[in-house]
Formats: C-alpha cells, structure tokens, sequence
C-alpha cells in the first residue's frame, strides 16, 4: 500500500466516485478488513491534529480503499485518552472523517462483557452509552438534550446485515472508563446495575463527536473478555487481542453485507 502526504490523501478521496463510508478499528481488529482493496494511506502523526497511536494492536494509519464494491476510509487504531492525549485530540479523527467527507462513521471496539447472555467473543451493537470517564461530562457541549448519538438507520442495517449473514448481534448499552487498567469486580457490579452492558475505554466521545458534527455514526463492541470478576481468570491485553482476532472475520462478514445493501446516495 502506498504512503501518501495528508494533502494527496485528500485529493484521492475528493475524486472517489461516491461519498466514502468510514471505520474505525479497535483493539486487534485489523484482520476485519482482510477483504479490502488498500489504494493508499497517511499514518496518524502526518493528519492534522492527530499523534501516533502508543497501544499495541493499534496500526495507526488512516487507509483509503474499496470494500465490497464501496469506497472507504478506515482508521487502523485510535487515539485514546489514556495514553496521554487531551479528549479534543481523541476526537479529532472524527472531525477529519467529517472534513474529507465521510458518509457515516461505523466505530469499533473491544470491551469487557457485563451482560451476562455474552461469551467472549460476542458482537453488540451500541444503543447508547454511559460516558463516564471525563469529569462533569454532562455539562458539555452546554445546556440541551443529550440523545443517544447512535443513527438508528445504520443500527438498523447493520442488525439486518448480521441476520443476513448469518452472524448473531447483540445490542447493548456501553459503559465508558478511562483506563487504562481494568476495572475491579465490584466497578464492574457498579457498571451492571447502571444498565450497561459492555464497558471500555474508547468510543463514547467519538460517538458523540459525530453527533455533534451531523455524522451518521454506528458502533459494534467485540466482546474480548467477561469484564473483572465475571469471569474466573484474570484479565490480560493479550488475551482481549486473541479474543478479538478470532471474531474478527465475523465483524468483517456483517460489515461487508451492509456495505453491498447500502443505498446509493
Ligand atoms: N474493561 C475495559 N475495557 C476493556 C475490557 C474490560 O474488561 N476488555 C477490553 N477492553
């Protein structure tokens, strides 16, 4: 694949034929993408804005190719708050996928499974999230509703996609944290009796950026562990990577079937 400035990468997207659909991948979830047709790509820290990525599992670049018939942009990794970047940083490949276009956002992520109807290895589809891992949270952006900033449409599609495919989708509330360690047992009962339903360290605020910036925006958490204490082994980064790969092709599948059923705009 081929390495690109920030500007040619710009204009690349500029000709596509169609508006791009974007992804973000999480933790271990690059293997989703093995169908793609990679044309070129720009690593994080050539973006405006944007730093490399420190976590491994995190490939860092931002890619520009064809997925089952479609045009896409896909982060391979993200920034997180826990690995020192202010929140306006995590939330600046957003503001990217906004200014190159994008049509709409599907966000991915690994997380700890609180609902106890999930394995290891499950799928769900983000209803909503609690978003607590910044101070005050809910005194920003300012007074106003706060909806839940997943698009019910591509909530839908992407439920029709996996039945289509074959492949069952869970759907849940995820709870965000900070990290980076994990949470104790009792956090964990804490976060249960709260409603949720996953929990991790990324994507509420990304979610809500693309809210704020009028981008359609999905999320699928990739079940990777039993969250602390729900499950008899301790937890490890290693293990949530293992876990994700071996789900990776079944993310990809529901993926690659909305993509092929996604009207033309
Ligand atoms: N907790 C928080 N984040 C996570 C977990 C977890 O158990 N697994 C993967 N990301």
């Amino acid at each position: 694949m081929t390495g690109v400035s920030y500007s040619e990468f710009t204009a690349a997207v500029q000709a596509l034929p169609e508006r791009p659909i974007a992804f973000v991948l999480g933790s271990g979830l690059g293997p989703v993408t093995a169908n793609m047709t990679f044309r070129c790509a720009v690593g994080f820290a050539d973006i405006p804005g944007m730093v490399a990525p420190t976590v491994s599992g995190h490939g860092g670049q931002l890619t520009l190719g064809e997925w089952a018939g479609r045009p896409a942009l896909v982060f391979t990794g993200r920034l997180h708050y826990y690995e020192g970047n202010p929140w306006a940083r995590v939330v600046r490949p957003m503001e990217v996928l906004a200014e190159l276009g994008a049509r709409a956002v599907i966000l991915t992520n690994a997380a700890g499974g609180i609902n106890t109807a999930f394995a290891a290895g499950s799928l769900m589809l983000l209803t909503d999230h609690l978003e607590w891992n910044h101070p005050r949270h809910w005194l920003s952006p300012g007074p106003g509703t706060r909806p839940s900033p997943y698009s019910l449409e591509l909530g839908q599609q992407l439920l029709a996609a996996a039945a289509v495919s074959d492949v069952q989708l869970h759907r849940g509330v995820y709870a965000a944290v900070t990290g980076p360690t994990y949470e104790t047992p009792a956090e964990v009962l804490a976060l249960k009796a709260c409603g949720a339903d996953a929990v991790g360290m990324s994507t509420a605020r990304e979610a809500s950026r693309c809210a704020e910036l009028g981008l359609p925006v999905a999320a699928i958490s990739c079940v990777a562990n039993l969250a602390a204490g729900l499950s008899p082994t301790p937890l490890s980064h290693r293990e949530v990577l293992e876990a994700v790969a071996a789900s990776a092709g079944r993310l990809g599948r529901i993926l690659e079937q909305f993509l092929v059923t996604l009207p033309k705009v």
